[in-house]
């Protein structure tokens, strides 16, 4: 069985990515806390630099195999923020219902409401080799928050084709159309090419 770590800290993402990745024969999928790693600050100016430097450090740190993610939200109409700041659009400590206020507040008034959500993930190799995979999800800007499942922005997010805020919807729904689900599906077809290959275990 080869491992492979994901370098995440959070339940949530843990859950979700190892329900995607489930019935890939011969990985041992390792996890935070009972693989232990540091922080890695998130100092890139993109999600897919962000995704790689966690998937790099953890890797080096820890000697495995490890799948990382980046994920955050698009606005075209405010020049593609909040991006990479999602998380702290509106200041430190993290508060998610003031970045949601903050978001609507920016956008009041505008007749271009188009958003999405972008994620990308990013597998590095012992051996230094790196692959990475984005998922994106389309949608709009509601006027208002509605719905109180999810989590960040989701109160505020309508999938294009959709009446319902992905906080309204069940997480089987939101997670059967997610950018997560997208870009970590593609890696998992990446990742059964190299565990036929041989070079998942170094061979
Ligand atoms: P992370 O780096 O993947 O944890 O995401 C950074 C931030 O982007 C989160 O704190 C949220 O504000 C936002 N975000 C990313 N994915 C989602 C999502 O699926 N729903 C709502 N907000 C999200």
């Amino acid at each position: 069985m080869t491992q492979v770590l994901l370098g995440t800290k959070n339940p949530g993402k843990i859950a979700e990515a190892l329900d995607i990745l489930s019935g890939l024969p011969g990985i041992r999928w390792r996890t935070h806390p009972d693989c232990p790693f540091a922080d890695v600050e998130e100092t890139g100016s993109t999600f897919l630099e962000n995704a790689l430097l966690k998937a790099t450090a953890i890797g080096r740190e820890t000697g495995l195999p490890v799948l990382s993610e980046d994920a955050g939200l698009e606005v075209p109409a405010l020049g593609g923020e909040p991006g990479v700041r999602s998380a702290r659009y509106s200041g430190e400590p993290v508060d998610v219902p003031r970045n949601n206020a903050l978001l609507l507040e920016r956008l009041s008034g505008a007749d271009d409401r188009q958003a999405r959500f972008v994620a990308v993930a990013a597998l590095w190799l012992p051996d230094g080799q790196a692959f990475v995979c984005s998922g994106v999800l389309h949608g709009r800007i509601a006027e208002s928050p509605r719905g109180c499942g999810g989590f960040g922005y989701d109160p505020l997010f309508v999938p294009a084709g959709a009446a319902k805020t992905l906080a309204e919807m069940t997480l089987a729904e939101k997670n059967a159309i997610s950018h997560r689900r997208r870009a970590i599906g593609r890696m998992r077809a990446i990742l059964a090419d190299l565990l036929a290959s041989g070079e998942l275990s170094g061979g």
